[in-house]
C-alpha cells in the first residue's frame, strides 16, 4: 500500500478518483478510512480499493488526510501513534483549511507535513492547488508526491505558507464569486428576454471561454480593450459596470474572505 487516504469526503473522493484515472496509483495500492463505514464501503467496491479498520494505516508511507478540521484535534489522537510503519517512515499531506503546518507537525508528532489547499475543481480534474511543506517533507519526497497526487486533479502551485489565506480568499472560495457573477448575468439574459437554461448554459460557458482566452495573454485588460470597439455595445455595458463599483467590491471580497481565513486558522491552533 502507498496510500492511505483518511475522510473520503468530496474531495477525498475527487483524489482517490483522479490519482487512479490518471494511473499515478492503482487502486489496490490505496487503503480508505473513513467513519462513514456505509458509504466508505460502496466507493472501495466501485473502485476496487481496500478499506482500512477505524484507527489502521495498512502500512502506508504517506497518509492522505482530508478531513474536516474540527475532527483533526481528536483523528490526529491515532494518527500520531499508528505503530504499523515506523513513524519516522511516514509522511502526512493535509487538505484541512486553515490547519498549519506548525499545527499539523504539533499533533502528528512529526515534521514530514505537507499543506494543501485545493478547491471544487478537483471533482473535475480541474483544482487549483497550493502546496507547502516542512524541509524534512521536501527531503523525504513528500511535498513531490503531493504535487503528483494534486497534478492529477489540475495545477499545482508551490506557496509559501503566508500566502495561503490569500490563496483561500481568491482562489479556493472563487467558484463561490464567480456562481454569484454567472446568476447574475444569467438574471441580466432573462431580463431580457432569453430562456432561463440558455442564459445559465451561455453565462457557464462565457465564464469558461473568457478564462481561456485570460491564460493567453498577459492581463486581464487586453481582453476588455480588445472586445470594447468604439461607441459599441461592450464599452455601454462597461461604463455601468464600473459605476456600480463591481472591482472595488472584488478586492473587498478577497479581503474579507483571506481575513476571515485568518481567523479561522487561529481557532485551529
Ligand atoms: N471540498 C472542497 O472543495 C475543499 C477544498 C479545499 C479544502 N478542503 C478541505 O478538505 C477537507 C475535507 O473536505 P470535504 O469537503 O471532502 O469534507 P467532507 O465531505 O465532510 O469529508 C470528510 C469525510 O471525513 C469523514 N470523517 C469524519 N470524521 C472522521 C474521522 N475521525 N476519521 C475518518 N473519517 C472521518 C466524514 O464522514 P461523515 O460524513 O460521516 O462525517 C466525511 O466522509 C476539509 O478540511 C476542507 O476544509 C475541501
Amino acid at each position: 500500500m502507498k496510500l492511505a487516504v483518511v475522510g473520503v469526503g468530496k474531495l477525498g473522493l475527487a483524489i482517490l478518483e483522479g490519482v487512479t484515472r490518471r494511473g499515478l496509483l492503482s487502486p489496490s495500492e490505496i487503503g480508505l478510512m473513513d467513519t462513514n463505514t456505509e458509504r466508505v464501503a460502496r466507493i472501495a467496491e466501485r473502485l476496487g480499493t481496500p478499506v482500512l479498520d477505524l484507527g489502521e494505516l495498512g502500512g502506508a508511507p504517506t497518509v492522505l488526510i482530508s478531513l474536516q478540521p474540527r475532527v483533526f484535534p481528536e483523528a490526529s489522537e491515532w494518527l500520531s501513534t499508528a505503530t504499523d510503519t515506523a513513524h519516522s517512515g511516514r509522511g502526512f499531506i493535509s487538505t484541512m483549511a486553515g490547519v498549519s503546518v506548525k499545527t499539523l507537525t504539533r499533533r502528528l508528532k512529526t515534521s514530514r507535513v505537507v499543506r494543501v489547499m485545493p478547491n471544487l475543481g478537483a471533482t473535475i480534474g480541474q483544482s487549483q492547488t497550493a502546496i507547502t511543506g516542512t524541509e524534512a517533507a521536501a527531503a523525504h519526497a513528500d511535498t513531490a508526491f503531493a504535487h503528483e497526487i494534486f497534478g492529477a486533479v489540475g495545477q499545482v502551485y508551490d506557496l509559501p505558507e503566508h500566502l495561503f489565506n490569500a490563496f483561500t480568499g481568491m482562489s479556493a472560495s472563487g467558484p463561490g464569486y464567480a456562481a454569484v457573477i454567472a446568476e447574475a448575468l444569467c438574471d441580466g439574459g432573462v431580463r431580457m428576454g432569453l430562456p432561463r437554461a440558455l442564459a445559465h448554459e451561455l453565462a457557464a460557458r462565457l465564464l469558461m471561454t473568457s478564462g481561456a482566452l485570460l491564460l493567453e495573454r498577459a492581463h486581464p485588460g487586453l481582453l476588455k480593450d480588445e472586445v470594447s470597439s468604439p461607441g459599441g455595445t461592450t464599452i455601454a455595458g462597461l461604463e455601468v459596470l464600473e459605476g456600480s463599483g463591481v472591482r472595488g467590491a472584488l478586492i473587498s471580497t478577497v479581503r474579507a474572505a483571506t481575513e476571515r481565513g485568518a481567523e479561522l486558522g487561529r481557532d485551529q491552533e
